[in-house]
């Protein structure tokens, strides 16, 4: 007699979507360890627990592919804001800002405080960083890259000027052990003050160490309003440059003048894609959200503060009332609430329905954990798209949406075994219901777990069930070595 299969888990009679992009097909999926083990009908075979999921998606987790979660993964191990939303993976270390390697104490220049807390918790070596999320690992997994900002502020002594022949060789020595400890590439925050002296030379030299150890170049660009165009193309020929992929982050048009450009950036990406590696991600709002400066007020029809460190209570407000209150002008009430964070209206709902719809782009949330009143991103982007834009709009399939929140960027960050749901993949799986899912954070109440995600789990344990977090962290830090895809 045969012996009778037993898996750890089994989601029986759910709708399987692979992530691929095929439909879906109603299956059981066996878990065993860490891994999916089996796919099909799996009535005879026996299990710990045998989960009845009909109804209902079983999907690979979702892949968030712009966060600033670098702190969050010590700060909140659960990482609530994104394992609610059916998140096992997150891409940290964005727009050139990145935990390490930093070594200052105190609260670092903007945008870097966005991330660093004020506690003592800094890692002079990627290596260290990486270290400690082995030994105290989160609930999801976790890929890195290292931020140009982040070794800017560190090695050039004055900001304000290209870097000098000795400070590029200093940062290219920070890039290089980061590719060596397991970073994923270098990612750019151009726009930023620490950043915008940064000759496009400047990053050509740290991204071709970054190219050479496999690496990719992430960027948010430089001016993403009047100059979107030019941007865009800085950001091709620095690929082109250093052979690196290029990752357009949450690709957008801001401020009410330049509405519409995202019309002629994406043509232009598509005809990139022809001939080198681009990606881009977007989240799925009409307003941005980073540090207070005061050149985003003027482009943006509402602002909201999400923190400041002189007015604490300035956090959820509307600047112009609080610059009414004050009875000062916006720009002065600015200056008296830094440092501070915001929250900008200034995009068209039709730019961000464009840049959802393009074939090919990845969902990032660019949730900033650590606000105190944050965007609603942070909780609500992955819900929102599968619910709102896809459900009701209707933009596109739920099969399509889940291959750009899974598969698709397992690939463009070479992750190996994530991103879709067959035999000897990893068991990353978010379970939802596609009648009900929907974001609940909204920019009154911004920190809501999402409607409709029934359970999470990360490496085949669950981190996410019945509305909460299960207090598991099984997530892993995911090292560039170990996951390049052979190439065929
Ligand atoms: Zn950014
Ligand atoms: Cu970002």
């Amino acid at each position: 007699m045969l012996t009778r299969e037993h898996f750890d888990v089994i989601l029986a009679g759910g709708d399987l979507i692979d992530g691929s992009g095929s439909s879906r097909f109603v299956a059981d999926v066996g878990i065993l360890g860490d891994h999916v083990a089996a796919i099909g009908d799996l009535s005879d075979a026996s299990a710990d627990e045998r989960l009845d999921v009909s109804g209902k998606v079983v999907a690979p987790g979702f892949i968030d592919a712009h966060t600033h979660d670098d702190r969050l993964l010590f700060a909140d191990p659960a990482m609530k804001p994104k394992s609610s939303q059916g998140v096992t993976t997150v891409i940290v270390g964005n727009c050139g800002v990145s935990l390490a390697p930093f070594s200052a104490p105190g609260r670092p220049k903007p945008p870097l405080d966005l991330i660093f807390g004020l506690d003592p918790v800094r890692f002079p070596t990627f290596s260290g960083f990486l270290d400690a999320v082995d030994r105290q690992p989160a609930a999801t997994n976790a890929a890195f890259l290292i931020g140009h900002q982040t070794v800017r502020v560190r090695e050039v002594v004055d900001l304000n000027r290209p870097a000098e022949y000795d400070e590029i060789l200093a940062m290219r020595s920070h890039v290089a052990e980061a590719m060596e400890a397991g970073a994923i590439g270098l990612s750019t925050g151009l726009f930023y003050p620490p950043a915008r002296a940064a000759t496009t030379d400047e990053v050509v030299a740290l991204t071709e160490v970054a190219a050479a150890a496999g690496g990719l170049y992430a960027t948010h660009l430089r001016d993403e309003g009047a100059k979107l165009l030019d941007s865009v193309k800085e950001a091709l020929e620095i690929g082109r440059r250093t052979n690196a992929p290029v990752v357009l982050s949450h690709h957008k048009a801001s401020g009410v003048a330049n509405h519409g450009k995202v019309k002629e950036s994406l043509p232009l990406i598509r005809e990139a894609r022809k001939s080198q590696k681009v990606a881009l991600d977007v989240y799925p709002y009409i307003a941005s959200s980073t540090v207070l400066l005061s050149e985003r007020v003027a482009d943006s029809s509402k602002v909201l503060i999400t923190w400041s460190e002189p007015m604490p209570e300035a956090a959820g407000r509307d600047l112009a009332e609080l610059a009414m209150e004050y009875q000062q002008s916006p720009i002065a009430m600015v200056s008296r609430l830094q440092p501070a964070g915001a929250i900008y209206f200034s995009m068209a709902e039709d730019d961000v329905r464009e840049v959802i719809s393009f074939e090919d782009v990845m969902i990032g949330s660019d949730g900033i954990p650590h606000d105190e009143k944050p965007h609603p991103r942070l909780w609500g982007t992955f819900p929102r798209i599968l619910g709102y834009y896809v459900r009701e709009v209707g933009l596109f399939s739920l099969e399509e949406a889940v291959r750009r929140m899974t598969s698709l960027p397992a690939s463009v960050f070479g992750l190996k075994d994530r991103g879709c749901i067959r035999e000897g993949a990893y068991a990353d799986i978010t379970i939802f219901n596609p009648e009900t899912i929907i974001d609940s954070a909204n920019f009154d109440s911004p920190t809501q777990p999402a409607e409709g995600i029934l359970a999470v789990m990360t490496n085949g344990t669950f981190i996410w069930r019945n509305g909460k977090p299960t207090g598991a962290r099984p997530g892993r830090a995911l090292r560039l070595r170990d996951q390049v895809m052979p190439k065929n």
